[in-house]
Formats: C-alpha cells, structure tokens, sequence
C-alpha cells in the first residue's frame, strides 16, 4: 500500500511516498530555517505562509520522486496535530482537498507517533511492544508504546520540553536558531563539567520531567557573568547544559525501563538527533536493552515518518472524513478527529 504523506505542523514543508509503512519510496523537505533564523525563532504567521506557497510543489516533488501519479498512491496521510495551528491547517486543508478530488483515504497522523513511526524506516524488524523517549521542541513524553497505535504517557515534562530548553539556552548564549542542533557542534569541545546545574525532581512523579529551572539557572549564569563583566566559554557552558539535560532524560528513562520491564528502548523526536543523547543511550543501554535510534535524517520533521504512521493507523481503521480539522494540542493516547 502506499501511502503519500504531508507535514506541516512547524517550519518544515514536508511529502513523502510510503510503502507498507516501512519502505521510503520519495520524502522531500522544504525547511524554513533560514528565514526564521533571522527572528532567533520560528515565527508561526510566516511558517503558515511559506507552507501555503510552498505546499503543492513539495506534493508534486515527491510524487515524481517516487515516480508515482495520484493514480498509483491509496491513501495520503496528514499531521493534524499538535503543532502551529496555523501551520497544521495548511497540510490539513490541502490533504482534504486532495483526497475528496482523488476519492483516497484521508489518513489523521498524530505528530509524536510519527516521530516514533521514524524508528519504524530506520529498523525494519522493530515492532512494539516497547519504552519510547520522545523528546521534541514540544514535547518530553516517556512512553509506553503496547502497540502501533496504543499508547501510555508514564512520563511527561510539567513545564518547558527538552528541546525548547535547549533553544532557549542556546539563545541566551547567542548561538544562532536552530539554537538545539548548533549548540551540539559548538559544545563538542567544551568540558561538560565546567559548571553545575539544579537536577530537578518532580515530587511523588518520579519520571515526569522539569527543565524550566535549568533554563533560569542557565541564564542566570550568563546574567551574572555580563554584570561582573566576565567571559563565559560558550562551548564548556554548553556541554555541561547539555549533560544536564541529557541527565535528566536518560535518569527517567532508565528507570521507567526498570519499572516497566522493558527489553527494547526507542528514541525519538527532533532532540534524538543530539550527540550527547545518543552516546549515553547507547552507554546506558549496553546490553541491558536493545536500543534503536532513528537515523539522522529523521529525527526532524519529515513527510517519510507520516507515511510510516499512516499506515498503522490505515491497519487500524483511523480514517477521517471530510470535516477534519487540525488541532494544536492532543493527546498521543486519546485521538479525537
Ligand atoms: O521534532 P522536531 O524537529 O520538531 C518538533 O516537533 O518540535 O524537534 C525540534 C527540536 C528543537 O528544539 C531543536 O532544537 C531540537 O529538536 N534539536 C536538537 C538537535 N537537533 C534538533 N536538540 C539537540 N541537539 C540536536 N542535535
Ligand atoms: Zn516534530
């Protein structure tokens, strides 16, 4: 079955032709990065704009990539949520459009299984049952993923996600937007134990998360440091925000997986692309757990892993109708379309 996918739930304008849910046949991403960076951020109005421009020349690219017409796709699948709404609506209204004119499937994609369903190209012999990270600019969820389309949130952020601390961070060191992946290189040759940060607990939640004051502790340093008229080490501060964070996350993870009993962890979301992250999993999980990353090339926004997730969700009889609408905010466990 294949499957042509659109995502536009942030600053990517993404399509990519699917098969079976496992097999990458096109996957084309329009990224806005240089436009936002200007902003020091994604700027939801203009992200809106350029998805609306850029929207039917990235469909039609990924189709021909893959050498298909709209004759040779079953269905087409769409984030519609969470994301900018703005944004969200773009792919949503052009998806409809599409499948009411073409008479295919419409196909509702949450945004974080997709980001799981990355794991799902990247390892073609992964199957759920198994604990999942997603950590994205959004979201800082643990989850416990029972099948391709049940979920359980065992652990959450109470505050900022993981990558939204990271960019914020990264701003207030004045590295350039996207402030995540280009604090990453710069911290590479900083020393990760230069200075020291809160490790916050959230009490009788063991594996929710809170980075919100790590954030502040962040920018105090760099406050007092400007008052004292003292030079920071961007890369040592760096490397040590990141171990923090990095901490954080892998502390939780590991003990959700205890808890739970997992055999099999898997990372995902914008923020697994993060070097740090991705050595101490592997570190952590050793021979404990089998670990699976997603490759490189899809840990950001992309139309592949809404092809991947589409097709689950196909397999399990989510299909939409004509009066689908985008949302902001939803649960990964408890859809509603
Ligand atoms: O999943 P994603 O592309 O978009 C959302 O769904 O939010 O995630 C974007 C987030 C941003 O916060 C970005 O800074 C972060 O992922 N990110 C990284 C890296 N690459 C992207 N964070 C840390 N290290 C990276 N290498
Ligand atoms: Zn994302």
């Amino acid at each position: 079955m294949k499957i042509l996918a659109i995502e536009s739930s942030c600053d990517e304008t993404a399509a990519a032709v699917v098969e079976d849910g496992r097999t990458v046949l096109s996957n084309v991403i329009s990224s806005q990065v240089e436009e936002h960076k200007i902003y020091g951020g994604v700027v939801p109005e203009i992200a809106s704009r350029r998805h609306t421009e850029n929207i039917s020349s990235v469909v039609e690219k990924a189709l021909a990539d893959a050498g298909c017409s709209y004759e040779d796709v079953d269905a087409i699948g769409v984030t519609y949520a969470p994301g900018l709404i703005g944004a969200l609506l773009v792919g949503v209204n052009f998806a409809k459009g599409l499948s009411y004119s073409v008479g295919k499937p419409l196909i509702p994609v949450h945004h974080l299984r997709s980001h799981i369903a990355a794991n799902y190209i990247t390892h073609p012999d992964l199957k759920p049952p198994f604990l999942s990270l997603v950590v994205s600019g959004g979201h800082s969820h643990i989850i416990n993923v029972k099948s391709y389309t049940e979920f359980e949130i065992i652990g959450k952020t109470r505050d900022d996600a993981a990558g939204e601390c990271l960019d914020k961070a990264a701003r207030a060191m004045g590295v350039p937007y996207p402030g995540g992946a280009n604090l990453d290189k710069i911290a590479k040759s900083g020393n990760n134990k230069s200075y020291s940060f809160p490790h916050p607990h959230v009490e009788n939640a063991p594996l929710d998360f809170s980075f919100s004051g790590l954030k502040t502790s962040v920018i105090n340093i760099i406050h007092n440091a400007n008052q004292k008229g003292e030079d920071i080490n961007i890369p040592d501060l760096g490397a040590s925000f990141i171990s923090s964070v990095v901490k954080c996350l892998t502390d939780n993870l590991m003990n959700a997986a205890k808890i739970t009993g997992a055999e099999k962890i898997v990372a995902a979301g914008g923020v697994s692309a993060n070097s740090v992250l991705r050595s101490e999993l592997q570190r952590l999980c050793a021979d404990k757990y089998k670990l699976y990353l997603p490759d490189l090339s899809l840990c950001g926004d992309n139309g592949a892993m809404v092809g991947s997730q589409a097709y689950y969700e196909y397999l399990s009889g989510n299909i939409a109708n004509e009066s689908l609408n985008a949302a902001a905010t939803m649960r990964i466990d408890n859809l509603s379309f």
